[in-house]
């Protein structure tokens, strides 16, 4: 798993997504509920960008077609089959990092 420090997110407590491109990957930060999580940026049901999306429950919501993918495990609604990926988040002395598996992470696990 390689660690990727993500700069200029102020923890606040206040709602928020942003999007980052890590490791060539769209990534969306979400701050809910004083949690913090990261998903892929890309609806898997047509694409939408779901940085556009919103939080509900829990899940994040597609703006598209309103499709809700939770936001702990990425995984689609009941009868969506469907999912997002999901990636690990650190806060270290105050900075957010996102941790990625890496190809070797995948050959030896
Ligand atoms: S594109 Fe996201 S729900 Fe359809």
């Amino acid at each position: 798993m390689k660690w990727y420090p993500v700069p200029g997110i102020e923890l606040t407590g206040e709602p928020f997504i942003k999007k980052v491109k890590l490791s060539g990957k769209g990534i969306i930060i979400i701050g809910y509920e004083n949690n913090l999580y990261a998903l892929g940026s890309t609806c898997p049901h047509a694409g939408a960008e779901l940085s556009g999306g919103w939080c509900k429950e829990g899940k994040l919501i597609c703006p598209f077609h309103r499709y809700a993918y939770d936001l702990e495990t990425g995984k689609g609604d009941p009868g969506q089959n469907d999912y997002v990926d999901s990636f690990p988040v650190e806060i270290r002395a105050g900075e957010v990092y996102i941790g990625i598996e890496t190809f070797w992470d995948r050959v030896f696990n």
